[in-house]
């Protein structure tokens, strides 16, 4: 993989702020997006800028077909059966607030999370308390990594409908063992639902391979447009679930008195879509196609182990998570004794243009049981450099000295 000639994709690398250029280390929050991206964008809008679906005309007919085109790609980078078990979303959020809503959850039912879980796949289970489910909770080893003894045990204890687990933590890298999960879970007849949102972007994954019912992923954390995302669900489960967002589109006919919904993915679709968006997501997919995730993987995990190393010596520094930098993926999460993560990372782009994020990264509740305030995170993608992790050990440095 050629980093330097991919950074050349990215136009936000020609920037300079404050006469030098960015350090571009949030990945895990939000992907830089490059030319190709933003041309399809621009393309919409200048070019077609009209609805999928529903005119007959020559401009609507061009979205239609490049709509539908974008779920074939998706269908592809996942390995769907078929394209109808693409739903697109706005995000994660969304298509597991959509299971939340369509999955006949009754009285008695588990929902089944780990203990290091984003408050997208967090609060609906809590919501869900109303209707009497109850959400129970696997906790991870001493190391962050998943138990699977845990995890069975809960599943013996019965009554589990659906297991939603996070794939790979955006907290410290970690990724949950996927088809160990599943396999488990069906033994004991739970679906399960991944939140991918971390995984997707970086990992070779193929839904049929992996026998999951449903996954969640976002397109702002693979090079997409923000507010894109794609829930997947087997097509047999996803006939049989009624739709939460209903209205335009969704039904094949209305009288008076009732409707009849279309089939998927349409049913799921309400309303006019983020047409631009989503057409850019296909492009953006097709991409990381073209560089291949398993060069991509490869790439964060170097950067990942470079930067333990360096880091390690530093008796200041708290890393969270296992010290095995190959367990944690793309991300460096990470705490300064006697420091702020807030302050950490306000410093770090003050002095040098280094962005990385701090605080919770919404996943509070994982926080709040350890008793910390937070961390300072450091996530890398397919356009860092060394040189980049380079620059925020130099400039960590600094803080530390200026602390
Ligand atoms: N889940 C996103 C993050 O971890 C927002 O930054």
């Amino acid at each position: 993989m050629n980093v330097e000639k991919l950074r050349r994709d990215f136009p936000i690398f020609e920037r300079k702020i404050r006469g030098q250029n960015i350090v571009y280390l949030d990945s895990a929050c939000m992907t830089l997006r490059p030319n190709c991206v933003i041309d399809k964008i621009k393309e919409y809008y200048e070019k077609y800028p009209a609805c999928a679906g529903r005119s007959s005309h020559v401009l609507a007919n061009e979205v239609t077909e490049k709509y539908n085109n974008s779920r074939r790609t998706l269908s592809k980078f996942i390995g769907a059966k078929t394209p109808e078990e693409i739903i697109f979303t706005k995000n994660t959020t969304e298509g597991i607030n959509l299971i939340k809503n369509s999955l006949n959850f009754e009285k008695g039912d588990v929902v089944l999370t780990t203990d290091k879980e984003h408050n997208s796949n967090l609060i609906p289970w809590q919501i869900l308390r109303e209707k009497g489910v109850t959400h129970k909770i696997v906790q991870s080893n001493e190391d962050l990594t998943f138990n699977l003894e845990n995890y069975e045990k809960k599943l013996k204890e019965g009554n589990v409908k659906l297991v939603s687990m996070v794939h790979t933590s955006n907290l410290d890298g970690v990724t949950n063992p996927a088809r160990e999960i599943v396999n488990i879970a069906h033994d004991f007849g739970a679906l399960v639902l991944l939140d991918g949102a971390q995984s997707i972007p970086s990992l070779e994954f193929n839904v049929k391979k992996m026998d999951v019912d449903f996954l969640a992923f976002s397109g702002h954390k693979l090079c997409g447009p923000s507010g894109t995302g794609v829930l997947y669900g087997k097509k047999e489960l996803l006939e049989k679930l009624n739709p939460f967002l209903v209205g335009g589109d969704t039904v094949a006919q209305s009288t008076y008195e009732d409707h009849e919904f279309l089939p998927i993915p349409e049913k799921f679709e309400a309303g006019l879509q983020n047409y631009a968006g989503i057409i850019a997501l296909g492009e953006a997919t097709n991409y990381l196609l073209r560089i291949g995730k398993n060069k991509i993987e490869k790439h964060e995990t170097n950067l990942n182990s470079f930067i333990t190393e360096k880091l390690n010596e530093f008796d200041s520094i708290e890393l969270i998570g296992p010290s095995d930098p190959k367990l944690r993926g793309s991300i460096f999460s990470f705490n300064v004794k006697g420091m702020n993560a807030h302050d950490v990372a306000l410093m770090l782009s003050n002095l040098r243009n280094v962005c990385v994020r701090s605080g919770q990264h919404c996943v509070h509740s994982w926080f709040n049981a350890h008793k910390l305030e937070g961390s300072v995170r450091a996530s890398f993608y397919l356009y860092n450099t060394l040189e980049d992790i380079q620059i925020f050990i130099e400039t960590l440095k600094r803080v530390l000295v200026l602390k």
